[in-house]
């Protein structure tokens, strides 16, 4: 491994922790320094297996704050920056915290890791960027970039910046674009866990508009072998998209889930859709895989049928999540969209 420490930003978020925990047994010896604000959706029980290990150093701090920045990058030679407001339907509701921490703390970032004068700095982007393709299109790295959501539009503009560093600064950046994560400890305001939960506890599962929106899923431990293979190979200032190979409707994914738990389609709730929401993401990842000679190796439906039984075992993990201000998230997001529906 070419690099000695390696910060990783939003490591207590769903993708970064299994990034630490891969990071740790991928490249032994190499200290990781995970910078996180522990906003609802880090979790320190995320990495409890990890917080002992002498190589890994936690520094809660904000991607805002360049004095936060600076002292999580001491002595870092790398770094993967993740740390995000990631949530589309929050993004919606209210979106000051998308524009702070995606745009201005990506700058921050950059800043305090051309001070440092790291050899690598890996921007965590998302397929989100080319916005709603329609069939037969899948976005290669060159497709033009069309966000559509307040989210959307952050991490584009986060990705632009990262670039302009490449070329105005000759900064040594690389950047991922990922389609739909899935696994164990994803925050169950997302599509797949909060389905599973809400099914595990006996209740119906919102889905939106008529269900046909067509999402790319990909296991997130094969993502993180993704950002391990761009950060250790990649070629400084490209892209890499990344994806897992097909698209799936969220009714399929909703029936598959039903089965799975052993439930009917009278646990369907369908009601009013997300607003603007994008019909459908498909991504061509032949570069990764040309390039770099990385593709997936989870098998869509044993990755899924694997995050079920995560999800089945870890009450322990997601109940205390589903209960405080959660609720109070929920019923603002979905209280009057059922009732819209009807
Ligand atoms: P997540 O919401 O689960 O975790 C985000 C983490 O960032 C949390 O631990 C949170 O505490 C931390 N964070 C938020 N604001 C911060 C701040 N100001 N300073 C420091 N830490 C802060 O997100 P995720 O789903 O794991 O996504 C991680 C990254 O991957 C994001 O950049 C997201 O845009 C990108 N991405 C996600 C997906 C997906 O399907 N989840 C797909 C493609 C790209
Ligand atoms: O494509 C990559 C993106 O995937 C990442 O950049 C984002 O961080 C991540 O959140 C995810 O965004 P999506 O909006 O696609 O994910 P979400 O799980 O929120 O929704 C997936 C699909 O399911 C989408 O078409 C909306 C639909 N949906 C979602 C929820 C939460 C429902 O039908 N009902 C729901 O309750």
């Amino acid at each position: 491994m070419p690099f000695q420490h390696i910060c990783i930003t939003g490591g207590l978020g769903f993708i970064g922790s299994h990034l630490v925990r891969l990071a740790l047994t991928r490249w032994p010896g190499v200290r990781v320094t995970n910078l996180d604000l522990i906003t609802y959706a880090g979790n320190e029980a995320n990495l409890a297996d990890c917080c002992g290990r002498p190589e890994y150093r936690f520094v809660r701090g904000d991607v805002r704050k360049p004095a936060d920045a600076l002292a999580a990058l001491d002595g870092c030679d790398a770094v993967i920056h993740l740390a995000a407001e990631s949530h589309v339907d929050r993004s919606i509701l209210a979106s000051d915290d998308f524009m702070t921490t995606n745009i201005l703390g990506t700058h921050v970032m950059l800043e305090a890791a051309r001070k440092v004068g790291v050899r690598r700095f890996l921007y965590v982007s998302t397929d989100e960027v080319y916005g709603s393709l329609p069939e037969p299109l899948a976005a290669d790295e060159q497709y033009p970039l069309r966000p559509r959501s307040p989210y959307a539009a952050s991490k584009t503009a986060a990705d632009l910046l990262v670039q302009t560093y490449v070329t105005t600064h000759d900064f040594p950046a690389l950047i991922t674009r990922s389609s739909n994560n899935f696994g164990p400890y994803q925050y169950p305001e997302k599509l797949i866990p909060l389905f599973v939960t809400n099914l595990l506890e006996g209740r119906k599962v919102p889905l939106y508009g008529d269900g046909l929106n067509v999402r790319d899923w990909i296991y997130v431990t094969d993502h993180c072998e993704a950002l391990a293979v761009v950060l250790e190979r990649g070629r400084v200032g490209e892209v890499y998209n990344l994806g897992g190979g097909r698209g799936r409707t969220n009714r399929e994914i909703c029936d598959r889930l039903l089965a799975g738990l052993g439930k009917g389609e009278s646990s369907i709730e369908y009601v009013a859709d997300r607003p603007g929401h994008d019909r459908r993401y498909a991504l061509n990842c032949d570069k990764i895989g040309r390039e770099l000679g990385w593709q997936p190796t989870h098998s869509f439906e044993q990755a899924l049928t694997a995050t079920i039984e995560w999800y089945r075992t870890r009450r322990d993990w997601w109940e205390p999540i589903k209960s405080g201000a959660y609720k109070a998230y929920y019923e603002q997001q979905y209280g009057s969209r059922a009732k819209r529906s009807s």
